[in-house]
């Protein structure tokens, strides 16, 4: 497995692929890896010829500085594992190596109501840092296939309008990969390591709760579901951000469900100082 950390150097080596006519499969993290990002990896594996993983813990996207400071780093233990994977390149920058100009002065993306939704609304400048530096690696790593998890479905709605608007990135094409969970329920996160073992037992709550949305979900007014659905996880020690019945295809809020539109619940809560967040389908 190769390992890069300047900018230049992976382009040069991914120059040289594509003349071969290889395919890049790319799957970009934050690092401390578990299950879920492996199976980002695997499948880039089958989807393309040549795999690269970059791990960049993005201070752009941070809008709690302490979140940022409390993100785990495993590097070490991080490229073993993809090597043992099968991964073919790693792109491991510093800073300054994605941010040249500094990061004062960030562009603005156009994300319409997706930035101010959901996880917009409670994580203000998310998803402006998350498009700058997933348009930042995809200019370096320039990939034909690229993967994302769906635990961050907004994320991924995100990433599609990115590749959507700019015609630089046209031959891209996402995945998503559905969420790989706990036996227990709970989403695979790398924020559970900071977990307690007390609070590990309450995790799975958000999970049941999402099942429980989707087997109440009736057409007609949601508001009690979902009311019922936030005492089910105060009682379960959460403090919700929100607990929301979407359309799927745009994450706008439904409040009202006709009986045939599908739907995706969405919850994001702290179990102590730590916040997680989960979807599922509904419909
Ligand atoms: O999902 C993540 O780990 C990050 O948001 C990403 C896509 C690597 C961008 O920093």
């Amino acid at each position: 497995m190769r390992l890069f950390k300047k900018r230049r150097d992976i382009q040069g080596f991914i120059t040289d692929l594509h003349d071969k006519k290889q395919k890049i499969g790319f799957v970009p993290t934050m690092g401390a890896l578990h299950a879920g990002h492996i199976s980002l990896v695997q499948a880039a594996r089958q989807q393309s010829d040549f795999t690269v993983c970059s791990i960049f813990v993005n201070p752009t996207q941070f809008n709690d500085p302490k979140d940022l400071e409390k993100y785990p780093r495993t590097i070490e233990k991080d490229l073993k594992l993809l090597e043992q994977q099968g991964c073919d390149a790693v792109f491991y920058p510093g800073v300054e190596e994605v941010y040249p100009s500094g990061t004062s002065s960030p562009p603005h993306y156009d994300l319409g109501r997706l930035e101010y939704i959901l996880e917009g609304k409670y994580r203000p400048g998310h998803f402006q840092g998350v498009a700058d530096v997933v348009s930042r690696l995809f200019y370096t790593i320039d990939p034909d296939h690229v993967f994302f998890g769906q635990k961050d479905l907004q994320q991924c709605k995100v990433i599609e309008r990115l590749i959507a608007m700019n015609p630089d990135f046209s031959r891209i094409r996402m995945h998503t990969v559905p969420t790989l969970r706990e036996p227990d329920g709970l989403a695979m996160s790398s924020r559970n390591t900071r977990l307690s073992p007390e609070a590990l037992k309450k995790a799975p709550a958000i999970y049941q709760t999402l099942n429980y949305l989707k087997q109440q979900l009736a057409p007609g007014d949601l508001t009690t579901l979902l009311e019922t659905a936030r005492q089910r996880l105060i009682t379960g020690s959460f403090r919700p951000d929100y607990i929301s019945i979407a359309h799927t295809h745009t994450l706008e809020e439904c409040t009202y469900w006709d009986g045939h539109t599908p739907v995706t619940g969405l919850i994001a809560a702290f179990l102590g100082p730590v916040r997680l967040i989960d979807n599922m389908e509904l419909v």
